[in-house]
Parts: structure tokens; sequence; C-alpha cells
């Protein structure tokens, strides 16, 4: 008599259709990711047993980023989507990053596989679609140690150093190191006029940083760790107060190298980090300002991580949620997909901000607010 397990039917989730299905679920969890100035620099190239993940360079911050560190740092972070997709899928994932010297810009490949999925990964599914960046005052509470703790074994996991910044001269040291990054690239005119191109964009295109993400800046901004200025029109929706000092909690991501590969992987540290706070119910923003400009990154390194590269500065706490900013027809960005681009249909929030949509349709997608008074299928 055959086992028991030769009686069950294969897995659903072994199916070829099955696959197809969780490799465009992964590409739409990766579009979700954070990126500097919401550049979304990605593309996406389906195939039967994998997906790619690629730089679009033509959307690199040439003045902000010469190097094209954020641009890789934010494929990372759609990458480290794509995982949790993967994993959340009830699969195992085999990830090759920089697989092809003779293709810089493919940074990755991901490949659904036999065998039991990361469930650490899996568990911050839900958390992909929540994310957000946020930029609001945070409450004053501090954010306790054992959740520095798991952030600290989530950035481990993926290479990365995460460092809480405590010390009273260590945050006066990175309050005065962002003040002078911050002073020196608002006095670049380049840096501005990029600036504004990325706060300024036609609802069409999808992308940049909207007023709702924004707070509203009127001169009167004495924050001891300034968020960068992305009011560039005055027109900010958020409040004015942000109170980003030296009291609230800054942890510093760091790499060991400072290549591409080290790049990559704090995009993805830095993905998981936050994905884990929104699952905490925490919220966050990056702050990058100092690594940045080089000579406060240099700085930084030295009094703070002098045998590891300084990536970014994340400031932590509690807050209201806000509104999701927009991303790209998926159209434009994910090759050889079957799904269509979704429908526009009315946005709908809930009065604590987090997504509400109606009920989750076939595939398992539903609308969600794009943040421009559009909707986004997630
Ligand atoms: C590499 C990188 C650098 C970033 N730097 C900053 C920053 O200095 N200040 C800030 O407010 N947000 C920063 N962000 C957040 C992006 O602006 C944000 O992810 C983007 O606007 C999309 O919005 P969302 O995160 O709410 O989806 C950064 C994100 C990445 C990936």
């Amino acid at each position: 008599m055959p086992s028991p397990h030769t009686l069950q039917p294969p897995a659903r989730s072994r199916t070829p259709e099955r696959l197809t299905e969780v490799l465009e679920d992964a590409a739409d969890a990766a579009l979700l990711a954070p990126s500097v100035h919401n550049t979304q620099p990605w593309r996406i190239v389906l195939h039967p047993d994998r997906l790619d993940l690629e730089a679009d360079r033509s959307r690199q911050l040439t003045v902000l980023d010469p190097a094209g560190r954020e641009l890789v740092q934010s494929v990372g972070a759609a990458l480290l989507n794509a995982r949790v997709a993967v994993a959340a899928a009830g699969r195992a994932v085999a990830v090759e990053r920089l697989p092809s010297p003779d293709e810089p810009d493919l940074l990755a490949v991901v490949r659904p596989v036999d065998g039991d999925p990361d469930a650490a990964l899996a568990e911050l599914g839900p958390a992909v679609a929540k994310r957000r960046t946020n930029r609001r005052r945070f409450a004053d509470a501090p954010v306790p140690d054992d959740v520095l703790s798991a952030l600290a074994r989530d950035a481990a996991a993926e290479g990365a150093g995460l460092v809480p910044v405590a010390r009273a001269d260590s945050l006066e040291l990175l309050a005065r190191l962002t003040q002078q990054a911050d002073r020196e690239q608002n006095a670049d005119a380049a840096y501005r006029a990029e600036l504004r191109r990325w706060t300024h964009r036609r609802p069409a295109d999808r992308d940049g940083i909207p007023d709702s993400a924004v707070p509203h800046v009127d001169g009167r901004q004495s924050d001891a760790l300034p968020l960068r200025d992305f009011d560039t029109a005055g027109s900010g929706a958020l409040p004015a107060d942000t109170h980003s000092g030296t009291e609230q909690t800054l942890v510093l991501l760091t790499t060991r190298g400072d290549e591409p590969m080290d790049w990559l992987r704090s995009g993805e540290a830095l993905e998981r980090v936050l994905l884990r706070l929104t699952a905490l119910r925490w919220v966050a923003s990056p702050l990058t300002q100092i690594v940045e400009v080089p000579q406060t990154r240099a700085q930084l390194r030295s009094a703070l991580a002098p045998h590891a590269h300084p990536q970014f500065v994340v400031r932590i706490g509690r807050a209201a949620s806000t509104e999701r900013t927009p991303r790209r027809a998926r159209s434009a960005v994910v090759e050889n997909s079957s799904r269509p681009d979704p429908p526009e249909t009315p946005r709908r929030s809930g009065a604590s901000g987090w997504p509400v949509g109606p009920a989750v349709g076939p595939s398992g997608r539903r609308p969600v607010p794009d943040g421009r008074g559009g909707t986004t299928w997630i």
C-alpha cells in the first residue's frame, strides 16, 4: 500500500499555473517598495520560472546620487518585497544577486524553489501594502529595547548592522552633521532643481513625492535632525511641526563594505526593518542627507561606525498613518506579465489611514489609494 504521502495530490503551490501567480504577486509586492524620491528605478522581467529585477538607470538622481548607491538600495528594497511575497505564498526562494558582470543592471534573479518558506519573511507579507514613509511628528514614547533587538536581528539576517544611536554625544554629532549636510545640499542649485523635479510630477507619471506625504514648511522649522525639505512649492499637506530631535529613537544601518553588493543588501535590510516596524505598528522615515554628502558621511563613519559603512539613518516612532504614495503603471514596469493594468476605482481609506478596499478579488488583489486621488491594485 502506498504511503499517505503518495496518495496526496501535488500541492497547489507546486503547479506551473500557481508558479506564474506567485511570480506575478512577487512583482506586485516589489512595486510597493520605498525608493529614493519615489523614483521607482526598477524594471521587472517575468519568466516562467523566475523574476529578473533590473536597475532603470534612466531614473537615477544624478545630482543626489551620482554613484547610483541609493538607486541600487531602492532596488534592494524591491527585492526584499519580492522575497517576502514568495515566502508568504509558501515557497522557498533562491536569489542570485548581481549574477552577471556583463549585465551590471541585472541586480537580482528571484526563483521560487522547492523547500520550506522562510517563516520570518513570510510573516512580513501583510506589512508590504501597509508600510509608508512617515514624516509626521512622532509621539514621545521611546521604542522599547526588545523591538530594537528584533530590528537588529532583521538587519543581521540581511548582512547589515543596526546600531541604535543613544549616547548624548553621538546624538549631538548626528544632529550637527545632518544639519551640515542639509545646509550644503540646499545651497546647491542643481540639488534643489532635482528635488523640485521629483516633487512636481504630472499625475500621469505616478512617481515622485506628493504633497500628501510632505510636511508643510513655513520657514520656522528648527528641527535638530532636519527632514529633507520636500515642500518645494509650499503646499505640503502634513503638519509643519515634525519635532525631529535627538530625543526620538534613531538607528544607523551599516554594511561591512561599500560596493554595489553591499548597497543592494542594505536596501534589503532597510526594507526588512521597515516592514518589521510596520507589522509592530511603529512608523519610520529614513534620513539620508548625512550619508549623501561625502564629508559628513566620513565624519559619521569615523565617530559611530569605524569598521563599517553608514548607509541609512532611520527615525522611528508612533504616529498616525499617511496616504500611499503613487506607483507607476504596472505595464510600464513589468515585462511579460499576463496581468492587465488594474482599472481606476474610487478611493477609499479607513479612519486609521490603512487601506480598507473592497473584498479581495479572485486573484487576491484589491484596490488601495495611490495617494494622488487615484487607485492602485495590490
Ligand atoms: C535609498 C532611500 C533613501 C531615502 N531617503 C529619504 C530621506 O532622506 N528622507 C525622507 O524623508 N525619505 C527618504 N526615503 C523615503 C522615500 O522618499 C520614500 O520611500 C518614497 O517617497 C516612497 O514613499 P513610501 O515609502 O511611503 O512608499 C528614502 C528611501 C530610500 C529607499
